[in-house]
């Protein structure tokens, strides 16, 4: 379980995350949604302690992520799979080395255990032909599937990816989306998904957060957000110029 508690967090005056509080059960989904600039990407970054909050905290399973010893966190961090929106693929590299990366680097694995997980998981994102191409050869979905197959292959507990369609076009979304749908039944994993992706990110979360001014404006199932007579929440799901949220 993931609880967040009360967090700030402010660069050079500009107070970002104004007391954010959000609890994420084991084995749910929760999308994270909100404006452009909103915090997302830095509330995620708050989870595995890149950056550490001005006040407040984050538990991961009753544990103080900010005061945890090194090696405890390092710990975490082997259960926890991110994918951050500067999550790059290493260029020089081919699919099947980027996504061996992770076992090799932090796992004794041997090399024949590590082709099985790597073609295991290339195969359930539907690119195990594709494991000797290099990503400049790939198309922004097939990055996307690639970005995925490594954060699975350590078979991680939680997945927080920071828009993980975004750029793609809307039948990729959706084939996207499904494949983080089989990951979460298949795993059981715990997540949060930055997503635009609205609704489509709808059909695969238990619950949907909005970010808005600093702080959890809503958590609700997506049933319930959808139908909302909040106006901050209806002007920002259904993407109305006119409202109370204002946007450059
Ligand atoms: N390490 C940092 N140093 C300074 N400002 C930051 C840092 N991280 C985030 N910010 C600021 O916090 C705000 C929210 O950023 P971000 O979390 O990336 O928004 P979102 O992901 O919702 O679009 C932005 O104004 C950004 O410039
Ligand atoms: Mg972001």
């Amino acid at each position: 379980m993931i609880r967040i508690e009360d967090l700030h967090k402010s660069f050079d005056g500009q107070d970002v995350l104004r007391g954010v509080s959000l609890q994420v059960e084991t084995g749910e989904f929760v999308a994270l949604v909100g404006m452009s600039g909103s915090g997302k990407s830095l509330l995620l970054r708050h989870v595995v302690r890149l950056i550490k909050p001005d006040s407040g905290r984050v538990l991961v399973d009753g544990r103080d992520v900010a005061r945890m010893p090194r090696a405890e966190l390092e710990a975490l961090r082997s259960r926890v799979g991110y994918v951050f929106q500067s999550g790059a693929l290493f260029d020089s590299e081919t699919v099947f080395d980027n996504v061996a990366f992770p076992l090799r680097e932090k796992t004794r694995l041997g090399e024949s255990e590590i082709r099985r997980r790597v073609m295991t998981e290339l195969d359930m994102v539907g690119l195990k032909d594709a494991g000797a191409k290099y990503p400049a050869q790939l198309s922004g979905g097939m990055l996307k599937r690639v970005a995925l197959a490594r954060t699975l292959v350590r078979s991680p507990e939680i997945i927080l990816f920071d828009e993980p369609t975004t750029g793609l076009d809307p039948i990729v979304v959706n084939s996207i989306l499904a494949l983080f749908e089989a990951a979460h039944q298949r795993l059981h994993l715990t997540g949060i998904l930055v997503s635009h992706e609205i609704p489509e990110i709808f059909g695969i979360v238990q619950k949907v957060a909005m970010l808005h001014e600093g702080k959890i404006a809503a958590v609700e199932t997506p049933e319930t957000l959808q139908a909302s007579p909040d106006p901050v929440i209806d002007q920002f799901v259904n993407g109305k110029l006119e409202g109370p949220i204002r946007y450059r």
